[in-house]
């Protein structure tokens, strides 16, 4: 499911990198990106791309110069028309690995869209979004309303199983998908025809 850097399997698909926001041992994340991937690769709108943090080797302090590895997510993402960040909560919020790439990659989410999965206790991760809302209104990115949210996750997702009872959640992502297919179109156009650099 997930493209390389230039190859779409789908005809005409925009671009859509889903983030994965936990970095943690042992992460539930996995089980929802899981379940996620096989929605997204249903959906003819995008071609997906997943961006992994634990993949980059991300650095214990914030970078003064490069880092090969945040560069690296930086391109990707500069390469998405629509962002997918998947998120836990941890204490009200969203994980701090999280907002370490968000903070060096800042540019790349400028005038596209993003939306969330979230996941946790009984707030399902919403404070966690909510969070995000306030700091990607800082880059200049719009956020979607519609947020797939699992309250209590570790009781809906089966290891073998995935996601136990997956209709609502599955209608929930395409509405989510064909929001985010439409300002993803919007605002290529517009990037393309009026560079958002010029007023930002
Ligand atoms: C440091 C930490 C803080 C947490 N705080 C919250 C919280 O405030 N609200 C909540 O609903 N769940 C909270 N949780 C539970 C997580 O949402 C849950 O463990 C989730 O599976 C974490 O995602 P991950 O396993 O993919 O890292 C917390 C978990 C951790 C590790």
């Amino acid at each position: 499911m997930s493209v390389g850097k230039d190859k779409s399997v789908k005809p005409g698909a925009m671009r859509l990198a889903l983030l994965i926001g936990s970095t943690r041992e042992g992460r539930f994340a996995d089980k929802v990106v899981r379940w996620a991937k096989d929605g997204i690769g249903r959906h003819p709108a995008f071609d997906l791309d997943v961006i992994d943090p634990r993949g980059f080797a991300l650095p214990a302090h914030f970078p003064s110069g490069v880092h090969e590895g945040l560069e690296k997510i930086q391109r990707r993402l500069e390469l998405a028309d629509a962002i997918l960040v998947v998120t836990p909560e941890y204490n009200h919020s969203f994980p701090a690995a999280l907002k370490q790439v968000i903070d060096v990659t800042g540019e790349a989410w400028q005038a596209k869209p993003a939306a969330f999965i979230s996941y946790g206790g009984v707030s399902g991760g919403l404070r966690a979004v909510e969070q995000l809302r306030l700091v990607l209104a800082e880059l200049h990115t719009v956020t979607l309303r519609k947020v797939v949210s699992f309250m209590n996750a570790w009781e809906l997702f089966d290891e073998q199983e995935g996601l136990l009872e997956p209709l609502r959640a599955e209608r929930s992502l395409k509405q989510q998908l064909d929001q985010l297919s439409w300002w993803a179109r919007v605002l290529r156009l517009g990037r393309a025809q009026w560079p958002y650099l010029s007023v930002s």
